[in-house]
């Protein structure tokens, strides 16, 4: 080929490759803003203590002992507080019903998980009827709270507290720390680089050193804010995980300081919001025994060195097929005779089994929700027969139209609560209250 020919070709391949580099470099900057994971919007989204986009977790966290699902498996752009929605047009309040709390008032508080959207309108109205207790279903998450170090955003979690004071319900808190939904900023060192990275043994002290410090802060400034409104409290969510090792969660925390990281946020807490306040450790799948026996060592070691902490938070992320009601209550009489209070803290019942996918649409079959029923019911009856086990329930969500089951782990029908998603009572409502109208 003669010389200016084959230079011609070599021009045009460089133009060519250089011209797709940049299209690769464009549609890579494109995407990085559409998903919402650019530095503008990190701090507004579920971000994981990792970094990344997850799901939510919960029922669903990682878990090979208890048939959880993978967190990792679904991408989800869940906003750390859902948008406001528009009352459901056929959606109304029933009068003629009972007051669930108020049925339960001789046995325990019974609570909603709540998004401020919800503090107008029906669902409002729903609270006020069934719900003397209430929790932040997001607006009080790390994420939330402190987005930007020393940057607090009061004012979603200061309208909760004013709501629950308006309408003469009790708050609780809902988490001090979590892996998921906190901010990159707690995990970067002094210079901002990821403190994972440091392979310098005297590095990484001091990065120990500085995040103990900012999630000291981090919880006294809460704590001190909210102490005379808020009596129950979250302060570690799911730090238990069977199949990771010594049957710690590998999140973050625990990789930068061991399990420090717990007794800094109970200790922190309970000086900052004296002994009136509760201090719970959250989970879910205690149930499970390995689990709950793992938890239960944490717990017994913590207080052995005189870590404050008050009681399980049982998240109960149930189904109506899994698990039995009996290993739910065996699990609470456990951390009961070490001493600790329990609470339901995220109850709901989905309809499917673990790990199947279907989708009932838009009808649900009756026998189904009649199962739920026989559930909840059950479920109820052992509660109210070991009421001296636990001090509360907390349901995760109003009604069937606002369920973070509806995204998880696939976009589907569910129905895991009390209400459909006109606000209607279902049966598992009436098999919850039902038994208490007898005379
Ligand atoms: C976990 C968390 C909750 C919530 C649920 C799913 O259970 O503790 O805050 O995010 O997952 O919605």
């Amino acid at each position: 080929m003669p010389r200016l020919t084959r230079l011609r070709g070599r021009r045009w391949m460089l133009i060519g490759i250089s011209g797709a580099v940049i299209a690769a470099v464009i549609a890579l900057l494109l995407l990085y803003k559409v998903d919402g994971n650019g530095p503008d919007e990190a701090s507004h989204l579920t971000n994981t203590a990792e970094g990344e986009m997850t799901v939510k977790t919960g029922e669903n966290a990682a878990d090979t002992s208890n048939g959880h699902a993978d967190p990792e498996e679904e991408p989800l752009s869940n906003p750390i507080t859902a948008e406001p929605k528009e009352d459901p047009v056929a959606a109304s309040v029933q009068t003629d019903i009972p007051s669930l709390a108020e049925s339960y008032a001789d046995y325990f508080p019974i609570g909603a998980a709540i998004e401020p959207y919800q503090m107008t309108g029906l669902h409002a109205d729903m609270l006020k009827k069934h719900m003397n207790w209430l929790v932040a279903e997001n607006a009080m998450k790390p994420a939330s709270l402190q987005p930007r170090e020393g940057e607090f955003q009061w004012e979603q979690a200061d309208r909760m507290v004013q709501f629950a004071r308006e309408n003469k319900m009790e708050l609780r808190f809902h988490t001090l720390v979590w892996h998921n939904q906190t901010p990159d900023w707690f995990f970067l060192d002094a210079e901002g680089k990821p403190m994972e990275n440091e392979t310098d043994p005297v590095k990484r002290e001091a990065n120990k050193k500085l995040l103990l410090e900012r999630l000291d802060t981090h919880v006294r400034t809460i704590v001190e804010r909210y102490k005379d409104d808020i009596r129950s409290w979250d302060v570690v969510n799911e730090v238990i995980e069977p199949a990771d090792p010594d049957g710690m969660r590998a999140s973050l925390w625990y990789k930068l300081t061991g399990t420090e990281y717990i007794e800094t946020a109970f200790r922190a807490a309970r000086e900052a919001g004296g002994s009136d306040i509760k201090l719970y450790i959250n989970d879910y799948g205690t149930d499970d025994p390995v689990k709950r026996d793992r938890l239960a060592e944490l717990v017994t070691e913590l207080l052995d060195k005189g870590v404050p902490v008050d009681g399980v938070g049982h998240q109960t992320h149930i189904s109506i097929h899994w698990p039995t009601v009996d290993s739910i209550i065996e699990s609470m009489r456990k951390f009961h005779e070490l001493g600790l209070d329990n609470l339901v803290t995220e109850l709901d019942m989905s309809l499917y089994a673990w790990n199947d996918r279907s989708d009932f649409g838009e009808d649900i079959p009756e026998e189904i929700l009649q199962k739920q029923a026989d559930r909840y019911g059950e479920l109820f009856e052992a509660f109210r027969s070991n009421q001296e086990l636990l001090s509360g329930v907390v349901l995760w969500g109003i009604a069937d139209d606002h369920t973070w089951l509806s995204s998880f782990p696939v976009t589907r029908t569910e129905a895991p609560l009390l209400f459909d998603e006109l606000l209607q009572a279902k049966p598992a409502f009436w098999a919850v209250v039902d038994p208490l109208q007898q005379p």
